[in-house]
């Protein structure tokens, strides 16, 4: 048994979320999750809403509420959103509560302790109207590399290359246009540099590893020939203060969301174990070296968790060039692997919520259920290159692969035992033919957990789904529909027993896939209690100020083994309801409609 930390991207608290968030990282996270629990290994799986930053302050004047106000509304929706669809953390949190704060800062002092954060007078911007800090993706311009007239202060996304707000040609802001104000100010640096060495070290020994994703590993080794010091702290006054004399008290001086939000999924963990009554567990995910961290996300979240998340807790434990030594929370795992995702596009153009070009995760679920989504995502999502999802696929796999493959597998067994037995009937003498569908389907849990251990959720889920073909395509062959005769009754009866076995068989393989349907097709066969453990959405209070706030979370211990649970003769079967929901062709015009195209 491996502890394993499943650790999964914060999503800004600054909306419902799209399909997009949920298709690059958050059902590909839980699979993993669910597979590995199955597997007999200790997950942790962590994350939560990334409430500060600017988006967030700049959204809240917009809609005339506070920042606190609009982060409590927004952290509550996609909770539920996150919930609803399955996602199993254990503990997913936010990043305004007092643990966290504690944590970041934490990590801070001993950063800057170990000479790793360096002061810098530099340059920012101010609006004039205002007077206040203008952070620099509000700032706008033209690209001094490639002429773009769109680029942003942080950087082009025409030609990829990260910029100062003052290199930008014209610049201007984009909350109101004028042309921002540059003026001295101090702030902290994280001394990637002398960090660099040990960067370089670590993910040299990943890339031997041989199991991150090929683009993730080129990209990380890539951006450490050009690496400098980047700021860890923002003129900002919604965040974490910085906990030195002198700084702790400036209104306007915080830790930026990468030295905030990343360091999240160590203060879940934490906080984790505080709500467990044991609140030194977490070590045995962070401390012990044999345990194992897989970090999920989208590809623009590659250079935080492959650089400089690595290089925080690097500085944290004084292993870079300056030396140093651990603080209080000790030696702290690196991830073991980058699991970045593609981009998900829909009906061939980019998400975009402010051109209602978009789908939200909410709709989806309460339109259809939360398995047709899981399952197009598993099947079809954007895993190594980008995916484009159209509600045509949508409908055409609900319909086809659920619908007609894998429910009507479940149905038309169950259907055959319960009129002709009641209960699962005994097994006979098998025949050859038994014998190798039993064989073949059992052979699944090696290879569909070969590829889910590997993160190869499309190869895996059509694994899964070939061997759920394999098992219809039995049915035809051995024709348990047509061994009417009273002398064929035991030959009747050991199909059906076949067929049961593998049908519980595949409802395992697809387990981690569609958990929500896992407890129907159990329920189906005569399964007592719940087979698939679901997270909920609690209401607890801050283990610190006592403010209120709902986590995600739930006990996941009692779940199903990744082998073959022998089904019983005997078992009482009654009469199914379909598992899946066939959806009408009209679906697809409906949905474009409500898109607006
Ligand atoms: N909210 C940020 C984003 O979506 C950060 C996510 S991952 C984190 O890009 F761990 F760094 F928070
Ligand atoms: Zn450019």
């Amino acid at each position: 048994m491996t502890k394993v930390l499943a650790a999964v991207a914060w999503p800004y608290a600054n909306g419902p979320r799209h399909l997009g968030h949920v298709a690059g990282f958050g059902v590909p996270s839980d699979v993993f999750a669910r597979f590995m629990r199955m597997s007999g290994h200790a997950v942790l799986m962590v994350s939560g809403s990334d409430e500060h930053g600017t988006p967030i302050l700049v959204l809240a004047d917009q809609q005339g509420v506070t920042a606190r106000e609009l982060v409590d509304v927004n952290h509550a929706v996609i909770a539920h959103e996150l919930a609803d669809l399955g996602c199993s953390y254990d503990l997913y949190t936010r990043t305004t509560t007092v643990n966290h704060y504690a944590v970041a800062q934490e990590l801070f002092r001993q950063v800057w302790a170990n000479g790793y954060m360096i002061e810098r007078t530099t340059r920012g911007a101010i609006s004039p109207s205002t007077g206040r800090t203008l952070p620099d993706r509000y700032i706008e311009g033209t690209c001094p590399i490639c002429g773009y007239g769109e680029a942003r202060g942080d950087q082009c996304d025409n030609c990829g290359n990260q910029l100062e707000p003052e290199e930008l040609i014209n610049p201007r802001s984009k909350i109101n246009g004028e042309t921002p104000e540059f003026v001295e100010t101090q702030h902290f640096f994280l001394d990637l540099p002398a960090l660099a060495d040990s960067l370089r070290a670590y993910l040299e020994d990943r890339a031997a590893s041989g199991t991150w994703r090929p683009n993730v590993i080129k990209f990380s080794l890539n951006i450490l020939s050009d690496i400098k010091p980047r700021a860890m702290t923002r003129d900002i006054d919604w965040g974490i203060p910085v906990p030195l004399d002198g700084w702790r008290e400036l209104p306007t001086k915080k830790l930026y969301v990468w030295f905030d939000a990343v360091i999240g999924y160590l203060s879940a963990s934490i906080e984790w174990a505080r709500r467990q009554g044991a609140p030194e567990r977490w070590r045995e995910w962070w401390n012990d070296p044999e345990a194992l961290s897989y970090y999920f996300m989208g590809k623009d979240n590659i250079t935080f968790h492959s650089q400089i998340w690595p290089a925080e807790l690097l500085g944290y434990m004084g292993a870079g060039d300056k030396g140093g030594e651990p603080g209080a929370y000790g030696a702290l795992n690196l991830p073991t692997e980058v699991v970045s995702s593609e981009y998900l596009t829909m009906e061939s153009q980019q998400f975009s919520t402010s051109r209602g070009h978009t789908i939200l995760v909410r709709d989806v679920l309460t339109r259809y259920q939360p398995d047709a989504l899981r399952y197009v995502i598993c099947a079809a999502g954007p895993e190594t290159s980008d995916a484009d999802f159209t509600w045509r696929e949508f409908v055409q796999r609900t319909n086809s692969e659920l619908v007609a493959g894998w429910g009507n597998l479940v149905n038309r067994t169950a259907t055959m035992i319960h009129k002709n037995f009641g209960e699962i009937p005994v097994c006979g003498p098998l025949a050859p033919q038994d014998q190798a569908i039993l064989d073949l389907v059992a052979g699944g849990f090696e290879r569909v957990g070969e590829l889910l251990r590997r993160q190869r959720l499309r190869a895996a889920t059509a694994e899964a789904m070939r061997v759920v073909s394999e098992v219809n395509a039995y049915i035809s062959r051995t024709e348990p529909f047509k061994l009417k005769a009273p002398e064929q009754r035991e030959r009747l009866g050991t199909v059906l027993h076949v067929l049961a076995q593998c049908v519980s068989d595949c409802n395992t393989l697809l387990a981690p896939m569609l958990p929500h349907s896992a407890n129907a097709v159990h329920a189906v066969l005569g399964g007592e209690g719940t087979f698939m453990p679901m997270p909920h959405v609690e209401q607890v209070n801050d283990l610190d100020d006592g403010r209120p706030y709902p986590i995600i979370t739930g006990d996941y211990r009692d779940t199903p083994r990744w082998e073959r649970t022998p089904v019983r003769a005997g078992t009482p079967i009654g009469k199914p309801s379909p598992v899946f929901v066939k959806l009408e062709d009209s679906v697809v015009a409906e949905e474009l409609a409500r898109m607006g195209s």
